[in-house]
């Protein structure tokens, strides 16, 4: 599970990175996802425009192949996402409200079968709150023709579809304590407390110079990890380069380490060459499969090296 993963994998934890099905055949991209990494969520393969682009019809293709390539490798694999306001084909838009919710529950129900044993975690909802300080839902055909109850009938559906996996809720702008992330926590706080299945949420962590890792980073996945849930980071980059870049690496590591229910990180990529935000060349690995002061950062947080 490479060297990232095995110095990971020594603290009790994963560490991953996001994959793409078009670049796996890319031999430098393969070997250093296997020279490096210990598990994988597919960037955009599991996504709801890919597998369901027409009503009940699945293509599950290119996701298979990320997790064959996984499973080869010893690698454990996150599946990313299921319920998601982006990323959806046209027909969902133009659904009522009693035909989303059937087809929400379809689409959870036939992904996660097809992938059942498979995968460590899923993330059933992603980014359901709006930024800023409102700590309200964010508007989408779920929440817009469902209402407030979409996000826990996802939970319930997908416990029954795999009791299995992890059930990760998932979102961005909430790795500090702030207003957005506190409306994650009173709901996962009400999940726990009614029953709701959720076992995880995950931060996704794209931090920039306007939006750095917060000073309250590991206090605030410690209050999430008191409520009684796993939390993971799941798709961190950092803007930038140098010494500050391997900083802000080495402060999340540390703050994911020190958090006993944090069970693992991931990069949301390889290589700073197929990032979705090339030009900042957030990643560990530069555009040319170099190890970047931010991957010797990493590995020396994670004890490793
Ligand atoms: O594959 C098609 C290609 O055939 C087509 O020619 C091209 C033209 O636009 O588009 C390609 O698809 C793009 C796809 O990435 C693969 O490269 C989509 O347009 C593009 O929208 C898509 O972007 C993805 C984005 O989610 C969509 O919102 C990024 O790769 C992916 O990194 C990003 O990941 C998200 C997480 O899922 C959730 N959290 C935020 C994160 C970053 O935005």
């Amino acid at each position: 599970v490479g060297t990232l993963g095995n110095a990971a994998a020594a603290q009790g934890r994963y560490f991953g990175a996001a994959v793409s099905t078009a670049h796996l055949g890319e031999s430098a991209y393969a070997a250093a996802l296997d020279a490096e990494f210990g598990a994988v969520t597919p960037e955009n393969e599991m996504k709801w425009d890919t597998i369901e682009s027409s009503q009940n019809s699945f293509n599950f293709g290119p996701g298979d192949q990320i997790v064959a390539h996984a499973q080869a490798q010893n690698m454990l694999i996150r599946g990313h996402t299921l319920v998601w306001y982006q990323q959806l084909p046209g027909w969902v838009s133009g659904l009522s409200a009693s035909a989303l919710e059937s087809a929400m529950n379809n689409h959870i129900t036939q992904v996660m079968t097809h992938y059942k044993g498979k995968i460590y975690a899923w993330d059933v909802v992603n980014e359901a709150f709006q930024d800023g300080g409102s700590g309200a839902r964010r508007s989408s055909p779920f929440q817009d023709k469902i209402g407030n109850g979409y996000i826990e009938e996802a939970f319930r559906t997908a416990r029954a579809a795999d009791p299995n996996a992890k059930l990760c809720y998932n979102d961005y702008n909430t790795d500090g304590v702030n207003a957005k992330s506190t409306a994650v926590y009173n709901m996962v706080k009400d999940f726990k407390a009614r029953g709701v299945p959720i076992d995880c949420v995950g931060f996704q962590g794209h931090f920039n110079s306007q939006s750095p890792v917060p000073s309250d980073f590991q206090a605030n996945l410690q209050r999430f990890a008191d409520l009684g849930v796993d939390v993971q980071m799941t798709e961190v980059d950092v803007a930038g380069s140098g010494t500050a870049q391997a900083n802000s690496y080495s402060t999340i590591v540390k703050g994911c380490l020190a958090v006993t229910r944090c069970t693992g990180i991931t990069v949301w990529g390889v290589t700073d060459k197929y990032s979705w935000r090339s030009s900042d060349t957030p990643l560990l690995l530069d555009g040319n499969y170099q190890k970047k002061p931010s991957y010797d950062a990493v590995l020396a947080a994670l004890g490793g090296g």
